[in-house]
């Protein structure tokens, strides 16, 4: 597959140089400026750039853990091999500093660089490329008037010929469409808010919607479910696997805080996602859940039964479910093994009345067991749910160095037959090893609660 569609890019090239293809892909440098006065821009200008950095996710790819912000040097691994993200603070030998506003804006909206080299698209430009003049001027504020960090990023790491930029150009031309959002007159102005947020800065689809083998968001495909820093994003539209359909409120409530009672936390590279959110107002809040409420849909009258049934007999994160299933009458010896860990490990948080942070919800309500894969849920029994710096936030603990491989294999193979719906999963032993190499750091987020007496978590404050 990974051959044939490189056939087929090698193809277009080909064709491509024949017909002036270096002529297409040459683009010019942009000269440099003087280091802009952060004096020079306005104050409200900034502050608005700020908001917009925020819901672009700029800091997560572009500070590495334990760096200056901004300052790049992250790696984002690739099936090509290893990029790093660059110094984009104002420093002017290793950032950009000396990048002009049109120099800022051509990278944005065209991925290429103010020395005219193509970009990689793990930078999202592919969706920024809507972002409107307006607010390309606030981030260019924004980011001028940083912190300047001198900090030269490594090189990246990638395999012949994905280490020739002039490549991109053969990518960019046959996935790559520019162009600055357009409002689409059939929906009113708060779906079409939302769509600008959704497919512009925040780039949900760059890690929910799947990829092709060169990398590149399939169109057709928006919002089926992705893959992101080895976690599964799962599918937003008519394929989303969460047992209690999603609608507003809980869409609401879940960005907002990290949380909702029906589904859960935002875990992994979703949580500062949600942290990030609290950058936006309300009512464009309110446009993003408008416009993923359009893309989920109306469940099917099926799915909203079973949505409820669901939620009824795990009311008070009751235990009705237990009876029947934990008793592992007749099964295999991994199934009883796998509930035998289940009942004394997790059930006595999970399906127990325990306020949060140290209960959890019933399992029946998470994506998690539900997912077409076992990786989120093996990454959360391997690494837990740390607690967040200085406030009371859910806690798990992890249990890597407490099981073994066979026994995570029977714990996760039991959790998804009695609490997950599809297939029994197949990849299960490969998501273990990758989880247990990962070390990666289990996003985590408090859930909120609004008051403290109850023994719930405080509601964590809006910036
Ligand atoms: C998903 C990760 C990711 C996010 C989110 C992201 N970037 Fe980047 N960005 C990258 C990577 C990777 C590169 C380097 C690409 C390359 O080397 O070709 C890059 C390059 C850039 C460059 C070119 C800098 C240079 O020196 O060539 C600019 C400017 C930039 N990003 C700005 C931003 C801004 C502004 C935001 C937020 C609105 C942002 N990025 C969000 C990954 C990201
Ligand atoms: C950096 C990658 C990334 C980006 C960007 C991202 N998500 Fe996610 N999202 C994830 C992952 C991974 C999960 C699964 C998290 C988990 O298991 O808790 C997730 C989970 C979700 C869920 C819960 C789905 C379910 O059924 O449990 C919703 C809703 C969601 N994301 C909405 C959004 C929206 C809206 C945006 C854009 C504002 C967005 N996401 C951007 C990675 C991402
Ligand atoms: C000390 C209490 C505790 C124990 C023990 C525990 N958990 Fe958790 N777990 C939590 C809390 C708290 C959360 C976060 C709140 C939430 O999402 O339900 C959580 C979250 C989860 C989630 C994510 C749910 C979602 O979709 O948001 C999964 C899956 C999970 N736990 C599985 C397990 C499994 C399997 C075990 C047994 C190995 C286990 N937990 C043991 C407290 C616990």
């Amino acid at each position: 597959m990974i051959l044939r569609n490189l056939m087929g890019l090698v193809v277009v090239l080909g064709a491509l140089s024949a017909g002036g293809f270096s002529v297409y892909a040459w683009r010019s440098e942009i000269p440099e400026v003087a280091p802009a006065q952060p004096s020079r821009f306005d104050p409200e200008l900034v502050r608005r750039g700020a908001g917009l950095a925020a819901v672009g996710n700029c800091n997560s790819c572009h500070t590495r853990t334990g760096g200056p912000s901004f300052a790049g040097g992250l790696r984002i691994p690739t099936q090509f091999g290893s990029i790093y993200t660059t110094n984009i603070t104002p420093d002017p030998e290793t950032g950009i500093g000396l990048w002009s506003e049109a120099a800022f804006e051509r990278a944005m909206r065209d991925g290429v660089d103010r020395l005219g080299r193509h970009l990689y698209p793990a930078f999202p430009y592919d969706h920024f490329t809507h972002v409107t003049d307006e607010d390309i001027r606030a981030l260019y504020a924004y980011f001028m008037t940083r912190q300047p960090a001198h900090a030269t990023p490594r090189a990246n790491e990638l395999r012949f010929p994905f280490d020739q930029r002039i490549l991109l150009a053969g990518w960019k031309l046959l996935f790559f469409r520019k162009g600055v959002f357009q409002p689409d007159e059939r929906h009113d102005r708060r779906w079409n808010r939302g769509a600008y947020l959704v497919e512009g800065l925040a780039h949900c689809g760059g890690c929910h919607t799947p990829r092709n083998t060169l990398g590149a968001e399939r169109g057709n495909d928006a919002y089926d479910g992705g893959e992101a820093e080895g976690w599964t994003a799962y599918a937003l539209n008519v394929d989303s696997p969460s047992p209690v359909p999603w609608d507003k409120d809980a869409l609401f409530q879940y960005l907002r805080h990290g949380w909702h009672e029906a589904h859960g936390m935002a875990r992994g590279p979703m949580a500062p996602v949600v942290d990030n959110l609290n950058a936006l107002e309300d009512d464009d809040l309110l446009a993003v859940v408008t416009y993923i409420a359009a893309v989920v849909g109306t469940p099917s009258p099926e799915r909203a039964r079973r949505g409820r049934s669901v939620l009824e007999q795990t009311s008070g994160n009751g235990a009705t479910l237990t009876s029947d299933s934990a008793a592992p009458s007749g099964a295999t010896n991994e199934r009883s093994e796998g509930a035998a860990i289940y009942v004394t490990t997790c059930a006595p948080c999970h399906e127990s009345s325990r306020p949060l942070p140290y209960g959890g919800i019933n399992l029946a309500r998470s994506t998690g067991p539900n997912g077409p894969t076992a990786r989120n849920l093996v990454n959360v029994i391997l690494w837990g749910l740390p607690p967040s710096d200085g406030q009371r936030s859910p806690i798990m603990p992890g249990f890597n160095n407490a099981m073994t491989d066979d026994q995570v294999r029977a714990l996760v193979t039991y959790v998804r037959q009695r609490f997950g719906h599809g297939p029994t999963w197949t990849n299960v032993d490969q998501d273990i090893r990758d989880a247990r190499a990962g070390n990666f750091k289990v996003g985590i987020y408090p859930a909120p609660g609004t008051d403290p007496a109850s023994g719930v978590i405080s509601q964590r404050e809006v910036r």
